[in-house]
């Protein structure tokens, strides 16, 4: 009988431990967890409920239709609106105009896409800005891209 003790002690702890662990599993998992299968179901319904920030490809062109035919029309034509300016949920709610668009600074925007950069496909056109610029002979200034190229349709 001595020795039971050890044997005792050791089931007592293993059954504190279980314990411990089921408790702290039903407290730590969501409730949703497991409905239909190894994640919180509840998340499909909260994520769906979220609004939208982008808008769709013609979002803009209820209200800015000169823009977007503009647009169209040059070598822009593929860009979406919101890569240059930014999503339409900070400019418009229920098709009302809710906040400013931000207008990008151009020397960023055009840089983001046509700096010269090894990583981009070859038949790009992509250019050292600074280099450009002068060769074109003018001086650098944030806006000095739209004195030859116009930012929605930039052979123009
Ligand atoms: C390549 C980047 C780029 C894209 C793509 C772009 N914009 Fe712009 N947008 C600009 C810049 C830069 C300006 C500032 C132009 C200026 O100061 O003359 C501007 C200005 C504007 C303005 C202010 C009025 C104006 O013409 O100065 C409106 C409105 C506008 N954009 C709407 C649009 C819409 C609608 C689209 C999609 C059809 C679009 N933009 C796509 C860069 C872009
Ligand atoms: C429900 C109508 C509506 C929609 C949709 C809309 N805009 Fe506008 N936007 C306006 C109005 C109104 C103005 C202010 C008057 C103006 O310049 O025509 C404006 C102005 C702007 C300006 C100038 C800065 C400012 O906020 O005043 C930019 C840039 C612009 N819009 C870009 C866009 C882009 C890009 C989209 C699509 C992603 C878009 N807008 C969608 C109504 C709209
Ligand atoms: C989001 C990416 C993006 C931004 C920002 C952007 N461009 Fe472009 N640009 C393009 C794409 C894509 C083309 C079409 C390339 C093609 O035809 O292969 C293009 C074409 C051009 C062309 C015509 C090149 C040719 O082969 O004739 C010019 C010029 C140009 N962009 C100037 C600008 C200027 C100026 C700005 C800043 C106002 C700007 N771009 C901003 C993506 C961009
Ligand atoms: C003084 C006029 C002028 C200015 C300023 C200017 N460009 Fe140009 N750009 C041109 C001309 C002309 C061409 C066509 C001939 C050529 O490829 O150099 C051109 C061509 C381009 C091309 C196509 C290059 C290719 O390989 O097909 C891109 C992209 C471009 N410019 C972007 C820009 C950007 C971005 C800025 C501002 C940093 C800018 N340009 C400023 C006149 C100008």
């Amino acid at each position: 009988m001595e020795h039971a003790k050890h044997i005792i002690r050791a089931v007592l702890l293993l059954v504190i431990a279980a314990t411990v662990f089921v408790l702290a599993r039903h407290f730590a998992i969501p409730a949703s967890f497991g409905e239909y299968g190894p994640y919180r179901s509840a998340s499909v319904t909260e994520h769906a409920a979220r609004e939208p920030m982008h808008g769709e490809a013609d979002s803009c062109a209820g209200c800015h239709a000169d823009e977007v035919d503009f647009k169209a029309e040059g070598k822009h034509a593929k860009l979406s609106c919101e890569s240059c300016h930014a999503q339409l949920s900070v400019h418009v709610h229920n098709d009302q105009k809710v906040g400013d668009m931000p207008i990008p600074k151009p020397i960023e925007a055009c840089g983001w896409c046509h700096e010269k950069l090894r990583a981009r496909p070859e038949g790009f056109p992509q250019i050292v800005l600074a280099d450009h610029v002068a060769e074109n002979g003018e001086t650098m200034t944030d806006s000095v891209c739209l004195e030859c190229h116009n930012a929605h349709n930039p052979s123009e």
